[in-house]
């Protein structure tokens, strides 16, 4: 197939001057929650927009990438089956419980993708981590958002309330994005049995690292109709790298698999390696969890004391509500070369930060 004139102008670097963009935009970014083009950042442009972590990765994934560079040239499958029994270990899991995938993302894409090739819905909260969804929405599965409820929470009883023979899926994003809010350990746990009963539930865990609570992946063990989905984007710095996990049983996995042309093939084995020492390294994780929850606590307290209501943060991101901003919040951040989200809900004006190095956060205070 001939490139067209955009795909073209991006392959020779020209894609951004020719058509006018600023040389900070991106065809490669995904869209945000508005729609928009997300921007690339050059060094001088704060990042707080999609949930990344600015210290990673890891020293010890670091080293294990640069001295595993040369092994770039063979498939080297032995290293996928060391990283699927270094995941499935580290959460008491036999290997045929785990599928890594370039991103968790993959994972999404592939569930919206099989269950389209059925009739029905799926029952969503309202706003959560949504953009995946919108394959299963074109290819004709109806979608049943379910407001959270005043806390900023998935709703468990109303979203089970929705669940009919229709639903072939219900998605609950624990901590939610972008809340930043957990549900009941114990209610999710009994959610999950009642709701498993009826259809599949897809439990995304991408930010539990930054919390105490327990996984509920030890579940997929009894419980057939259960996805798990963790990623080594957020507490593991790696979102360039791309990998992600699921844990779910076996035939899940499987038919999850018929949908690739290539099962297990798709992370490179830089990012293979990377992923395997970063489950080792526990003073960055450590570390990591130290500074974000200062760097939060700071930003919070701030936010607060200029008189905008935040939610409280379980993650590394920062829900609150611009109702009582009297500047242009976007504008101002766009001036002082902040990326930031948009609006998720009209009513309260409620946006999205990440929290980013104490540095980086005292400068988004010190601007707003
Ligand atoms: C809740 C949630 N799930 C999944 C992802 C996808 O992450 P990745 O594809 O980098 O693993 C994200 C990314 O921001 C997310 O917020």
């Amino acid at each position: 197939m001939q490139p067209n004139r955009r795909q073209w102008l991006q392959q020779i670097g020209l894609g951004t001057l020719a058509l006018g963009l600023s040389s900070l935009e991106s065809f490669a970014a995904p869209a945000n929650n508005e729609g928009k083009s997300r921007s690339l950042a050059p060094s001088d442009v704060i990042r707080l927009s999609s949930n990344e972590n600015p210290y990673g990765p890891s020293p010890m994934a670091r080293s294990a990438m640069i001295e595993n560079m040369m092994k770039s040239n063979r498939y080297n499958w032995d290293i996928t089956s060391e990283l699927m029994k270094a995941i499935a270990d580290k959460n008491n899991l036999p290997g045929e419980n785990i599928l890594v995938t370039a991103g968790s993302t993959e994972i999404l894409n592939l569930l919206a993708v099989y269950y389209s090739m059925q009739k029905g819905n799926f029952v969503i909260a309202d706003p959560s981590f949504t953009n995946w969804t919108n394959i299963a929405v074109q290819q004709g599965l109806t979608k049943i958002a379910v407001p959270l409820d005043e806390n900023k929470r998935n709703d468990l009883d109303a979203m089970q309330s929705k669940i009919t023979g229709e639903t072939r899926f219900v998605y609950i994003c624990n901590p939610n994005n972008p809340t930043a809010t957990i549900v009941d350990a114990t209610k999710l746990r009994d959610f999950i049995r009642e709701a498993a009963k009826k259809t599949m539930v897809v439990v995304d865990e991408a930010y539990l690292e930054f919390t105490e609570e327990p996984s509920v992946c030890d579940m997929v063990k009894d419980i057939k109709n259960l996805i798990v989905i963790r990623t080594f984007s957020k507490i593991y710095g790696m979102a360039g790298a791309r990998v992600g996990y699921a844990m779910a049983h076996p035939d899940t996995i499987d038919a999850l698999l018929k949908l690739k042309v290539w099962p297990n093939g798709d992370i490179s084995v830089m990012s293979r390696v990377g992923a395997m020492a970063a489950l080792k390294d526990k003073d960055f994780f450590n570390d990591c969890n130290i500074k974000n929850n200062a760097a939060r606590a700071y930003t919070v307290s701030q936010l607060q004391s200029k008189g905008l209501h935040c939610i409280p943060s379980y993650t590394n991101f920062i829900y609150f509500s611009l109702k009582e901003y009297e500047h242009d919040f976007f504008d101002v951040l766009k001036i002082n070369k902040i990326q930031g989200t948009g609006i998720y809900e009209q009513e309260g004006k409620w946006t999205r930060i990440t929290v980013g190095t104490m540095e980086e956060m005292q400068r988004f205070i010190s601007v707003i």
